[in-house]
């Protein structure tokens, strides 16, 4: 989602502001811009739709200046388009903001303030910066107009301010957006999250909720709303520069797909003793689940998708009742809860607001929660009572696929961890995945044929499994739909004849998983239904269950393991199925990253 980068310093603005938005791309957005002020008090202004290459395209900036702010804009309020992309700047020109987030009071704010102003766009956002102006007019200091503007938006908001009349000065604004304070020698940043700042630092603040900055080049000043003076210290990120670009790989998804059985071997060696012998994890964590009478798995998409395999492994290793919940439902519609309930936010980016919105309420509550999250120092990192990093690297493919499985693999651990008898060796089963998954990665030419043959022209595709080969499917079916445009559905393959099967026509694709040797004969009766009326059929199958028409055939894996190489060649299906279809895999149509607004 929106994308907030800004610098104050004494180097090229400009240049640092562009690349900061490349770097913020993979959020998803659909405009951007910038905004530059230079010593004389001069603020110049570019926007446009499209990508950051455009924006580049129209900056004709060639002045000395050393402040400014960048925005990627995913619209929310008002379409796309140039006059909706940020930056926003009251009508006197004084001040100029980015925004990220959504203001839930703007029609009461409207007429309260403005109920005659013509507002030059539609956005929230253009409220907001006359808001401002509005304050200061009445007060004569920034700061004040600023705590006034915290006192009077309900909503989410990060905001990069600046300030014609005060070009030694970048102020920032956050209530649950994003935002982080990048701090350096000679220059301070601003930006969405580290990835938009790690050129240029590693050294970073967190602003909680609530919160303000005022930036110099020198210095950095955190204020709670109040106007009190929040002492804080930096953090530093291990997050390595050199992982943020694709290498010789022609899209982040490619690359990412691939990493999966280093990620999974970075898993083992992270959670593990030197020797490799033995899982170790925070004895706090593993209480917190032993204590517990149910977890709940709250995430979204694909975190969602890897909860499901989740409660499998839960129920299967620990027998601990698991509860798999959709964050955006669970927040307005909180099932009845068991008495000593323990939370688990799955979230690759850890800044997903609907996860987030639950974990408030979770944390008011009182109940404990553990987030598992690919971002450290991501909110649902901080703002969980435990936290546990997928040490996937960044994945920066709008398509999540090494997230997933490092998800599972980590959920793994921790059911693991919570018996005292152990009937298999985690260790040397995760192992003989990540080998495995290697080896699937390995037969690209094979899966780029058979995305080929089944989804080249397809309209629609089916994909469908029993057991946890239909988690698999689900999100199979998610990788499909969301870089690929197919209209695609996840089944239980027992659910088909229920009604689903209608819409099998000549042709349709329906793919098939099947890992589990109890359901094996029961799924292929159902692949022989549909192929009787017509349907193009592929089974994905694990090689002690295979037969000899299966079109993907993979070597065997523990049993409550098969989801971790199940689910990759139909990521690599997906992948092929959009690189024919020409399509923007990394950035597909109307996604975001990282969804920071409900
Ligand atoms: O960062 P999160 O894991 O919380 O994100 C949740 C979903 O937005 C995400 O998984 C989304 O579904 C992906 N685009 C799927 O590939």
């Amino acid at each position: 989602m929106c994308g907030i980068v800004g610098y104050i310093g004494y180097e090229d603005v400009k240049e640092i502001l562009l690349g900061g938005l490349e770097r913020l791309e993979y959020r998803g957005y659909d405009s951007s811009g910038i905004g530059i002020l230079n010593d004389q008090g001069q603020v110049s202004v570019f926007k446009d739709l499209g990508r950051v290459s455009q924006l580049r395209t129209i900056v004709d900036y060639e002045e000395k200046a050393s402040i400014g702010i960048g925005h990627t804009r995913w619209s929310t309020h008002g379409e796309p388009s140039k006059n909706n992309a940020h930056p926003h700047q009251s009508k006197n020109g004084r001040f100029t903001i980015v925004h990220n987030g959504v203001i839930e009071n703007e029609d009461i704010l409207r007429e309260n303030y403005f109920a005659s102003f013509k507002f030059i766009s539609e956005t929230d956002s253009e409220i907001i910066v006359e808001l401002i102006n509005y304050f200061y007019e009445l007060y004569n200091d920034v700061e004040l107009a600023i705590r006034h503007l915290m006192n009077h938006l309900n909503g989410s908001y990060a905001l990069g301010i600046i300030d014609s009349q005060q070009p030694d000065k970048l102020y920032v604004v956050k209530n649950k957006s994003p935002l982080l304070i990048g701090l350096g020698e000679g220059f301070n940043m601003i930006g969405s999250d580290a990835m938009a700042m790690i050129t240029k630092t590693n050294k970073f603040y967190e602003l909680n909720d609530q919160e303000y900055a005022i930036l110099t080049r020198d210095s950095i000043s955190i204020f709670e709303i109040t106007g009190a003076k929040v002492t804080r210290d930096y953090f530093i990120t291990n997050l390595d520069k050199d992982q943020v670009n694709k290498g010789t790989y022609p899209h982040y998804m490619l690359k990412e797909i691939d990493e999966q059985a280093v990620v999974i071997r970075r898993i083992i060696d992270k959670y593990s003793d030197k020797r490799h012998e033995r899982f170790i994890m925070d004895q706090n964590i593993i209480d917190a689940i032993k204590d517990s009478d149910r977890i709940y798995i709250i995430a979204a998409g694909t975190s969602y998708n890897a909860g499901l395999v989740g409660k499998q492994l839960f129920e299967k290793i620990a027998n601990k009742p698991v509860d798999v919940c959709v964050a955006s439902e669970f927040v307005y519609n909180q099932p009845v809860l068991s008495q000593k309930p323990l939370f688990i936010f799955i979230s690759q980016s850890g800044e997903t607001a609907d996860s987030r919105a639950v974990l408030v309420n979770v944390n008011k509550l009182g109940y404990p929660s553990l987030a598992v999250t690919n971002v450290e120092n991501s909110t649902l990192y901080r703002e969980a009572t435990y936290n546990l990093l997928l040490h996937a690297g960044p994945e920066i493919a709008v398509a999540s696929t090494k997230a997933y499985t490092a998800q599972i693999a980590v959920l793994a651990i921790c059911a693991y961890l919570t018996v005292d008898v152990k009937e298999f060796d985690l260790i040397h089963e995760l192992s003989l995945a990540a080998n495995v998954i290697e080896s699937i990665c390995d037969q690209k030419e094979i899966l780029k044929e058979l995305a080929s043959c089944f989804l080249r022209d397809t309209r629609n595709c089916f994909y469908i499994g029993r057991h946890v080969d239909y988690a698999v499917a689900m999100e199979a079916s998610l990788k499909l739909k969301e870089i690929s445009y197919i209209q695609t559905e996840g089944f239980a393959a027992g659910e088909l004849k229920h009604g689903t099967i209608a819409l099998i026509e000549k042709d349709t694709p329906v793919i098939a998983i099947i890992s589990q040797e109890e359901i094996n004969l029961n799924t292929r009766s159902n692949v022989k239904e549909v192929k009787t009326r017509g349907a193009n059929t592929l089974v994905i199958s694990l090689k002690s269950i295979s037969s000899e028409s299966d079109g993907f055939v993979i070597d065997d894996v523990h049993k409550l393991l098969t989801p971790l190489v199940t689910v990759v060649p139909t990521q690599i299906l997906a992948y092929y199925a959009a690189l024919e279809r020409g399509l923007d895999i990394d950035k597909p149509r109307n996604l975001a990253k990282s969804v920071t607004v409900e």
